[in-house]
């Protein structure tokens, strides 16, 4: 059993994908309407296809439905319990310079700020709202002042497959649901890369994502780490997430 995240009542770090979200929602609630239609009443003759017609739009109508309902789920309640286990995993000391690779509204930034009494906590984003709704460097800003961590954090805009930072310049590296959103293979394994030349050796990289970790370890195996480890999978989202730790040689 999980133990309640750390988060204060004033920190709100929005809604994942919120078009996805609507999407599945105006389509699932659309799809229940019909069926309900035609349940009620048989205006349209459907003959003897209608029996199959209103099962296959009620079980596709509820699936979206309950796929809405998981992913606000997942950005409200299960994303927190997760950061925290990712960031306990960690060896934090307290003094460490963190980057936050598309942090958005700061959800594993502030939770490490929290853990870096003598550091700092750098959230590197784009900025994209298709991501994540609100997730501006404001939005951020007041969640770190939420939390009592707004002077330990630092907020840059730039791009995740070419950082604005020289090498080495962190001793910890985390990402959340946010490498998946590239566009392709290489333009991701090109995302680790990055992670990898800005930490120092010796340093941690801690990514938690759905879908796509095998080809984050790879790209980190080809650039030779070795000490790499994944956990198993937790349903977070409708799509199982992953974390995988990794330690540059
Ligand atoms: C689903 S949100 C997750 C935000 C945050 N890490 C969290 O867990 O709540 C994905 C974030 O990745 C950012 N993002 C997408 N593509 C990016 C890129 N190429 N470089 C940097 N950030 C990017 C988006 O703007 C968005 O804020």
């Amino acid at each position: 059993m999980d133990n309640p995240p750390t988060v204060s009542p004033r920190e709100d770090y929005g809604i994942d994908a919120p078009g996805v979200v609507r999407a599945n929602l105006i389509f699932g609630l659309a799809a229940c309407a019909l069926a309900a239609g035609m349940l009620l009443q048989a205006a349209i003759p459907f003959g003897e296809w209608g029996p199959t017609l209103l099962v296959i739009l009620l079980f596709i109508g509820l699936s979206l439905i309950l796929t809405a309902g998981i992913m606000v789920h997942g950005s409200r309640v299960a994303k927190l319990r997760l950061r925290d286990r990712l960031l306990a995993q960690l060896p934090f000391r307290g003094d460490e310079r963190l980057l936050d690779v598309g942090c958005g509204r700061g959800l594993l930034l502030v939770g490490a700020a929290r853990r870096l009494p003598e550091g700092c906590a750098t959230g590197l984003d784009i900025w994209r709202g298709a991501d994540q709704s609100g997730n501006t460097p404001a939005r951020a800003r007041s969640n770190a002042r939420a939390a009592g961590v707004s002077e330990r954090i630092d907020l840059a805009t730039g791009d995740a497959r070419a950082m604005p930072y020289p090498a080495a310049a962190f001793d910890i590296v985390t990402s959340s649901w946010a490498i998946h959103n590239l566009p392709t293979r290489e333009s991701r394994q090109q995302a680790v890369r990055e992670c990898l030349r800005v930490l120092r050796p010796g340093g941690w990289l801690a990514i938690a994502d759905i879908a796509r970790i095998e080809e984050y370890a790879e790209a980190l195996e080809t650039a030779g780490v070795r000490q790499i480890s994944r956990s198993r999978p937790y349903f977070v989202f409708a799509i199982p997430t992953v974390i995988l730790i990794a330690r540059k040689p």
